[in-house]
């Protein structure tokens, strides 16, 4: 009866992952929504508490806001990228049963996802053509080898298998995790410890911590490390941990290899105030700020998503599906110009390719804290089911994910990926004249845009990805950081008991718990084909110019200098303020009008850079974030900025190390990548849970389109606008 409930409660991190195994395709569609809807009936009939779901096209499939109840079970591939199907992961799992390199041994599948077509075979694909043949490309574990094999969906031929002689391991499986969470209960030791320091061993939960690379060249396991907190009296067991516990186990066997025990004297949190849910708060607590609110669309969103993957919105088109590494792809991104009417490419694939999450405090229990959450985790597979009214808003379309477990069966993951249309009420261009001209001009156009959200729960903490389309071709790329901080247990309750000398790695955010500085980086995949494939990178750097005495009043002036990146060294870019810079992707043989080659450009949003020695272990596997800015030439197995094997590996195979060959980008196939990163010096209103934080990015047209994109459009209008009016109609 214990061990069952103790079991339980160690698997508390992965219920909701367990939960979607086993109820697979039965998750409600969508989940059923019991606030109390406004009556706002008075003002207009589309606007009823009935109907306020509903759009009134009968279009099933075209229209975004009745979404289908999706089964899976009989999806079939429409487009050259549309990720695997149930049936095809069913197919793959079979064809591998009976493969001579994994008959008749226990084996592990780390990876399972479509091997995508080469690029030319996609550029070429129209809509009604056969679909290229269906391939999925997969990382298999056999008796401690990695193997990368490609599976013939039609053919049933397997290629591939050689071993792969990289030092890292492939992602874990979701198996993998779960597991090394209750091994350490196999060891009386570990018991022991718990249980002295007066710890019920049912109100243990444990996190499975990547163990990274700190310079042994022998290490020929897979290794976890295991620290575990008290989920007594709260939800939020983050905030209780059992300091100075750590126990390193062998992933595969996983036999303890070591426990360390340090941290006796430090307490465990009190549970007091860390519970975040709605439903624990006092009544003291709950806060009503403000009046309910949501965006209506009386006409129903204007996005349609056809063959369940592409996307179609206002001047965009692209497609999307989600990841189990990367989270969220979006492909052959496409607008239309508003003079020849054409779609024209923008990028053909972006994604989060990595993340680094070093911690900055080099002490035993916490100095191998240095996650790489996409190649270790798998991004995708640790984005939860989003909560409709409050992850995305009403008349959000929401996309699946069919993932394989390490068997090979497929599970689906409801509601990953959602897409939606914003108005935060920002303006999308606008001009008032003064009255010095005597013109009576005031011109404002709405900004609407479409975003494509996912949320990954990463243990503890929560990453909100958001992809931005805009009407004016620009794309934002946004990252919120939100969830729960890794906490360190102390025996500190005030500040006034800390000598000034000592160095607690962070801040104290409330009795006993210290949250413990740390960085975030992302780092995006971003292959642009603006306007075809064959593109360069130019660095347009400010440049102070003195004027000769005489010249001009002005003593300075500022002015910009192209330079086209010639190989890959000439783009590897640092940014700094006082050395500013516009980082142009152009293509050199389509030029405007009067003769600017059309281009997009990378805008850097407020970010972070790594501060990290580059001798220090964890910045050599994450030399991806040397540098902000990198360009290389494209190369379709070079699409993991930490390398295809990330898990314990030694920074031999990654975008840092690529880059170093030094290849010409100029006038070819290139991809830029991009690294947002964020520095946390954690506060109090960090704790007990964290107020999102937010950065973004741009992909902005530069001499693009011939003039405004969005000139054409039209401004609101009281009459395209019934007024849910709940509060002026009482
Ligand atoms: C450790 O405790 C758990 C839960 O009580 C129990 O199931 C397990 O057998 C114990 N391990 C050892 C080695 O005694
Ligand atoms: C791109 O450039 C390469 C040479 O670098 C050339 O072979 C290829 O035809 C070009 N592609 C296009 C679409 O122009
Ligand atoms: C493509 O990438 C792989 C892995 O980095 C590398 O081995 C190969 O040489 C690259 N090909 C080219 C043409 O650069």
């Amino acid at each position: 009866m214990e061990g069952r409930r103790l079991l339980r409660l160690l698997f508390l991190l992965f219920a909701t992952v367990l939960l979607l195994l086993f109820t697979l395709l039965n998750f409600p569609y969508p989940p059923s929504n019991t606030a109390e809807p406004l009556d706002c009936t008075t003002y207009s009939p589309w606007c009823t508490s009935k109907n306020r779901f509903q759009s009134k096209k009968p279009d099933l499939v075209k229209n975004p806001s009745y979404p289908t109840r999706h089964h899976h079970a009989a999806d079939v591939p429409h487009h050259p990228l549309d990720p695997l199907t149930i049936q095809e992961f069913n197919k793959v799992r079979s064809i591998l049963k009976s493969y001579a390199l994994l008959e008749n041994k226990p084996y592990a599948l780390h990876s399972v996802v479509l091997e995508e077509p080469e690029k030319s075979v996609v550029l070429k694909w129209q809509k009604g053509d056969p679909l290229p043949p269906r391939k999925a490309s997969v990382v298999a574990r056999a008796e401690g080898v990695s193997h990368v094999l490609t599976v013939d969906i039609d053919t049933s031929e397997v290629t591939g298998g050689h071993e792969m002689h990289l030092s890292g391991y492939p992602p874990m499986s979701m198996e993998d995790m779960t597991s090394a969470t209750v091994a350490p209960l196999a060891n009386a030791d570990f018991n022991r410890t718990i249980i002295e320091r007066g710890i019920d061993l049912v109100d243990l939960a444990c996190l499975p911590i990547s163990s990274g690379w700190f310079g042994k060249t022998d290490e020929k396991r897979r290794l976890i490390k295991v620290q575990c907190y008290s989920t007594k009296d709260t939800a939020n067991f983050y905030m209780r941990p059992i300091e100075g516990l750590t126990v390193l186990l062998d992933l595969d066997t996983k036999e303890v290899v070591e426990i360390t025990d340090e941290g006796r004297n430090i307490p465990i949190p009190k549970a007091a105030n860390t519970d975040y849910r709605y439903s624990s708060q006092s009544t003291h607590q709950k806060l009503k700020l403000l009046n309910p609110i949501s965006i209506e669309q009386p006409k129903g969103p204007s996005f349609t998503i056809e063959d369940e993957h592409i996307v179609k919105w206002a001047n965009w088109e692209f497609h999307l599906k989600p990841d189990p590494r990367a989270g969220v792809i979006i492909s052959r991104a496409m607008v239309r110009d508003p003079e020849t009417k054409e779609l024209r490419n923008v990028m053909y694939k972006g994604l989060t390719s990595e993340l680094f999450v070093p911690y900055m405090d080099p002490t035993d229990a916490w100095y191998f804290k240095t996650y790489m959450d996409a190649g270790e985790y798998g991004f995708g597979l640790q984005a939860m089911p989003l909560e409709p009214l409050n992850d995305c808003p009403r008349n959000a379309y929401y996309m699946d994910g069919v993932f394989p477990s390490a068997d090979g069966t497929p599970y689906v993951r409801s509601n990953m990926i959602c897409v939606y249309e914003s108005y935060a009420g920002d303006i999308g261009w606008r001009h008032s004249e003064c009255p010095i001209t005597g013109m009576e001009i005031r011109e404002v156009r709405p900004k609407v845009t479409l975003v494509v959200r996912m949320a990954a729960s990463v243990a503890n903490y929560d990453y909100i990805m958001d992809w931005v389309f805009q009407t004016d071709g620009v794309i934002r790329i946004k990252v919120g950081l939100s969830g729960i901080l890794m906490v360190k247990g102390t025996p500190y309750m005030n500040m006034d008991e800390v000598n000034q000398q000592e160095n607690l790695y962070g801040t104290l955010l409330s009795e006993n718990v210290i949250g413990v500085i740390h960085d975030h980086y992302i780092t995006f995949y971003l292959d642009l084909d603006v306007d075809g494939s064959n593109n360069s990178f130019v660095k347009v750097n400010l440049e102070r110019q003195r004027t000769k005495p005489g010249e001009s009043p002005r003593r300075s002036y500022l002015k910009a200098e192209r330079n086209v990146a010639k190989t890959e060294k000439d783009a590897q870019v640092k940014l700094g303020l006082y050395d500013p810079s516009e980082f142009h992707v152009i293509n050199p043989s389509k030029k405007t009008r009067v003769g600017n080659p059309v281009g997009y450009k990378v805008v850097p949003g407020g970010t972070a850079a790594s501060l990290l020695s580059h001798d220090d272990p964890p910045q050599k596997r994450g030399a991806f974030t040397n540098n902000q800015i990198w360009v290389t030439p494209y190369n379709e197995t070079e699409q993991w900025a930490g390398g295809l094997f990330v898990y314990q590996n030694q920074g031999e195979d990654n975008l840092a190390v690529w880059s170093e060959r030094d290849r010409p980008i100029e006038n070819k196939d290139i991809v830029l990548w991009y690294t947002l990163g964020f520095h946390h010096i954690p506060c109090q209103e960090d704790f007990p849970i964290m107020p999102t934080v937010s950065s973004s990015f741009d992909l902005k047209p530069v001499n693009f389109f011939e003039s405004n994109p969005i000139l054409g459009i039209p401004p609101n209008v009281e009459n395209d606008l019934p007024n849910c009016n709940a509060a002026a109609s009482v």
